[in-house]
């Protein structure tokens, strides 16, 4: 009997934008000329000399094309991407692919092209449907070329996802429900809907610590997080990790692998991996993070390891409960070492709720998630 092939995720990491938001700290640049036929190469070149020892025993169940903007890289690169894969690995027949993708003009035209490379998820960063939350944010489009970009993801991809960002300074809950309720009617089986976080080494976290950018007050902004999933789930879109809200079938196959901790590959600038090999149950990668580094070191010695070193037990102990307590699937009691009282304390708090052998964060919990992470890590 032939052996059961382990699943493992691959993600690629696309790091240029058109223009930086000043909220994000995600590893993105913008550059005016991208040499598309020499990014192609390098990604192509990491899977076959590095990669492909590790992929070759393997299944791949999930690719996701994340960045920065990945639907700004050509559709070649992508077919050429998943061909190599697919060369040097099997793919799972029912594999989930997803690009991310911004909702300017020039990427609507392109969805029927990623289709045809392989793309059958798209996650399209909406962020908001006012236009006075999208100047605030940064952003290099208008409501209306989104609700065009929309419209042409929806006749072309049946599974695509919308990220909304709310609990904007000054934004009143009333606002966010008229918002909320609007994102809703134009999605289709998933959305990412996140608070703004105020991120350091970010305009908007250089802003903030000049006094020049307010931050919304943590009661509303908890009411906002409680109104978010009873409205969303009232449509059928539950929460199934704090900010990730899907129709049953449509949650994001990727993501969920990260939060059950599950083996996974990440290539491109700053990309970070975890994946069993040789027998070591888990190997930590991070790739160098300036584009040009990676690209270089890549072209030259197949791979841009900034990091690659073994994870410990409790290293893989701390990151399970890490993962694991974002989702509503909750972890496993086993993971947890601290005081049999400090539970029954956070259980009575209901920062956390436990059944049979799980223990699952409340809303309440969700709001202090690093606090009870370090309380429940102990
Ligand atoms: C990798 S990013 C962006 C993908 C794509 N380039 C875009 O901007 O639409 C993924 C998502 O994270 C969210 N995000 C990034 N920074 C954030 C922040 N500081 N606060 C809240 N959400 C944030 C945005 O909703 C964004 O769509
Ligand atoms: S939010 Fe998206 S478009 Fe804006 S800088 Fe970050 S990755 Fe680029």
């Amino acid at each position: 009997m032939s052996e059961v092939k382990k699943p493992i995720s691959i993600y690629i990491h696309w790091p240029f934008c058109i223009k930086k938001c000043p909220y994000c700290d995600f590893n993105s640049f913008v550059a005016k000329d991208i040499e598309h036929q020499k990014w192609t190469e390098a990604y192509l070149q990491s899977i076959t000399q590095y990669y492909s020892e590790i992929l070759k025993d393997r299944i791949i169940s999930t690719i996701f094309f994340g960045g920065g903007t990945p639907s700004l890289a050509t559709p070649n690169m992508i077919s050429a991407i998943i061909e190599n894969l697919a060369n040097v690995s099997e793919i799972a027949k029912n594999v989930e692919i997803t690009l991310e993708a911004n909702p300017t003009s020039v990427e609507s035209q392109k969805f029927s092209e990623f289709k045809s490379a392989g793309i059958n998820r798209v996650s399209m960063g909406i962020q908001s449907l006012r236009d006075e939350n999208l100047k605030f944010l940064g952003r290099n489009h208008s409501v209306k070329e989104s609700l065009n970009a929309i419209d042409a993801v929806r006749k072309i991809f049946h599974n695509y996802s919308l990220d909304f960002i709310y609990a904007l300074p000054n934004q009143s809950l009333a606002e966010w429900e008229i918002e909320l309720r609007e994102a809703i009617s134009l999605a289709s089986g998933h959305m990412s809907l996140y608070q703004l976080t105020i991120e350091n080494g970010t305009k908007f976290g250089a802003m903030a610590k000049q006094g020049l950018l307010d931050e919304i007050d943590q009661d509303v902004a908890a009411d906002m997080f409680e109104m978010t999933y009873n409205i969303t789930a009232s449509h059928g879109l539950n929460r199934y990790e704090v900010s990730n809200h899907a129709k049953q079938g449509y949650e994001s196959l990727h993501n969920l692998n990260y939060w059950r901790y599950g083996d996974y590959i990440g290539i491109g600038p700053g990309a970070h991996g975890r994946f069993t090999q040789d027998g070591i149950k888990k190997v930590m990668t991070v790739d160098k993070k300036q584009p040009e580094i990676w690209l270089n070191e890549v072209m030259s010695k197949g791979n841009a390891l900034e990091v690659n070193q073994t994870l410990t037990d409790e290293d893989i102990r701390i990151e399970s409960i890490m993962m694991g307590l974002r989702t509503v699937e909750g972890i496993s009691k086993d993971l947890i070492k601290c005081e049999e009282e400090v539970i029954r304390q956070l259980i009575a708090d209901e920062m956390i709720s436990q059944k049979d052998e799980t223990i699952y964060a409340t809303p309440k919990g969700l709001a202090i998630l690093n606090t009870l992470i370090r309380m429940l890590c102990i």
